[in-house]
């Protein structure tokens, strides 16, 4: 067991990366795509099939694992990894955005946050200290600072009084989590769409020091040209040989985006959540499998996929079992979603390492453009 995380960037194509983070748990290939297994399971999929769809890593949550079943009664039963069953690196997001998306009654302090829960209206509280104690208890392998991210659109006099606080509270994450080998602090740029603001968090997250480097703040209703705009000089604002990781996104196209412009790492509900809902991202498209115009249609989701729902099943079926409300559907299409997220990836990995990024992004939004899907 290696006893420190390390990023080695192997290769570049323009601005964009590919690399390893080698983690105590394995390695993390990079770009990487993070599954969203928030309550400790990546709905409708065994670990072992995460896995298969080429996952390296997971991402967890403070807010929803402190809540239910609790952080300390996960440390008892030996962590989070051996408590759902996923040996490989975990990340866990640091509970402030979701306690701001989701928690009843919150009350924000230069302290942390209290807010009541929204399963059962409890009051509970947040600080940097916390979140990091929380953290460290399920055995996060890389750990999120304690940030707060403003509902955008905001003044800027908002978000800059909003990116300050979470830079103290930076500070305050990185000395609450100490020396901890083998584990790795990510700090959380903040900043809105405003240039100078960015590069003022940035500059107090380097001066902090991290193990990698977030950008936050984003995919929070600003639109995708809203988003690259930023994504355009953020990263640039970074270390270059550490990793970035981009925070919930997102959409195939902004996922290849935002790696096009130096992001390494990313995560999203959007797979799995709509693989529940019966959205599915094939190579030509998104398509919804409730549409009846698959009742009859013989052909697997996405011809060029090798998933089990694509190997072994019929759209007509797809339809039939998502119609009926069978589990197997939301098993099926969670699988596929993952596994063509996981496709692009590694796609994009491999022309990055073969310097040829631009042909590969033209091919896949070529493949997005013939429509009849
Ligand atoms: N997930 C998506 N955006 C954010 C963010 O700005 N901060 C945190 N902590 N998590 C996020
Ligand atoms: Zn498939």
């Amino acid at each position: 067991m290696t006893a420190q995380i390390r990023f080695e960037m192997q290769a570049r194509d323009g601005l964009a990366r590919s690399g390893v983070i080698s983690t105590p748990r394995g390695d993390i290939r990079t770009p990487a795509f993070m599954p969203v297994g928030t309550a400790a399971t990546v709905k409708a999929m065994m670990p072992e099939s995460v896995r298969a769809t080429g996952a390296d890593i997971l991402l967890g949550n403070t807010y929803h694992l402190m809540l239910r079943p609790g952080a300390e009664r996960i440390d008892r039963l030996g962590g989070l990894h051996e408590f759902m069953n996923w040996d490989r690196p975990i990340l866990t997001d640091s509970g402030g955005f979701q306690v701001m998306s989701l928690a009843g009654l919150r009350k924000l302090t230069e302290a942390g946050v209290t807010f009541r829960s929204h399963i059962d209206g409890s009051k509970h509280e947040l600080t940097p200290e916390r979140s990091m104690e929380i953290q460290r208890l399920l055995g996060s392998d890389i750990v999120m600072c304690f940030d707060e991210c403003p509902a955008l659109p905001a003044t800027d006099k908002a978000v800059a009084e909003s990116m300050r606080l979470s830079m103290r509270w930076a500070a305050r994450s990185k000395d609450a989590f100490g020396d901890r080998p083998g584990h790795a602090l990510f700090g959380i740029m903040q900043g809105g769409v405003t240039p100078e603001l960015r590069e003022e968090s940035a500059e107090a997250l380097k001066a902090i020091g991290f193990d990698g480097y977030a950008v936050g703040g984003l995919a929070v209703g600003e639109g995708q040209e809203a988003m690259f705009g930023v994504l355009d000089y953020a990263p640039g604002f970074l270390p270059e040989d550490k990793p970035r990781y981009l925070m919930g996104v997102g959409k195939p196209d902004d996922i290849v985006g935002a790696v096009k412009r130096g992001i390494d790492m990313m995560d999203c509900v959007l797979p799995s959540r709509s693989g529940r809902t019966g959205q599915v991202f094939t190579r030509r498209g998104v398509l919804n499998i409730k549409n009846a115009r698959h009742q009859d249609d013989p052909r697997p989701l996405d011809e060029a996929c090798s998933c089990p729902a694509c190997s072994n099943y019929s759209r007509a079926y797809l339809h039939h079992v998502f119609r009926s409300q069978e589990i197997i559907s939301s098993m099926l299409l969670t699988w596929h979603n993952l596994h063509y997220f996981q496709d692009i990836m590694a796609g994009m990995r491999e022309a990055i390492a073969q310097g040829r990024f631009a042909e590969w992004e033209a091919g896949f939004h070529a493949g997005r453009a013939q429509g009849d899907i």
